[in-house]
């Protein structure tokens, strides 16, 4: 494991807190980061939408994307591919760990 990898990991949530299909916002290291939980998958994102900036927790969980409130993009949770036809940069996407019950995101 690389020296710094783990100081990367940000500590964000208890798992036991982010139900199922929920779209969670979490402020880390400055950044507002989008949490999801699919079943046993999570997923972090920014919550910062790439088309013009509206928050992505305020949009809705389509399958495996999420779906942002204003213009109603689809972006891919897996990994930020626009579902569609693409009008503006896909959306960035963070690992996730789970360590001790925590839900732990890896910023740039
Ligand atoms: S601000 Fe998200 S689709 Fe336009």
């Amino acid at each position: 494991m690389p020296g710094n990898e783990m100081s990367r990991y940000h500590p964000a949530l208890p798992l036991t807190e982010l139900d199922d299909g929920q779209l969670r916002e979490v402020a880390l290291a400055g950044r507002r980061v989008l949490l999801v939980r699919i079943g046993d998958r999570l997923h972090a994102a920014s919550n910062v939408c790439p088309h013009a900036g509206s928050p992505l927790s305020m949009g809705r969980l389509r399958g495996d994307a999420v779906q942002c409130s204003l213009h109603g993009i689809r972006f891919r949770l897996s990994d930020g591919a626009i579902v569609g036809r693409a009008l503006c940069d896909p959306l960035e996407i963070y690992a996730t760990r789970v360590r001790d019950g925590m839900i732990e995101v890896e910023l740039p």
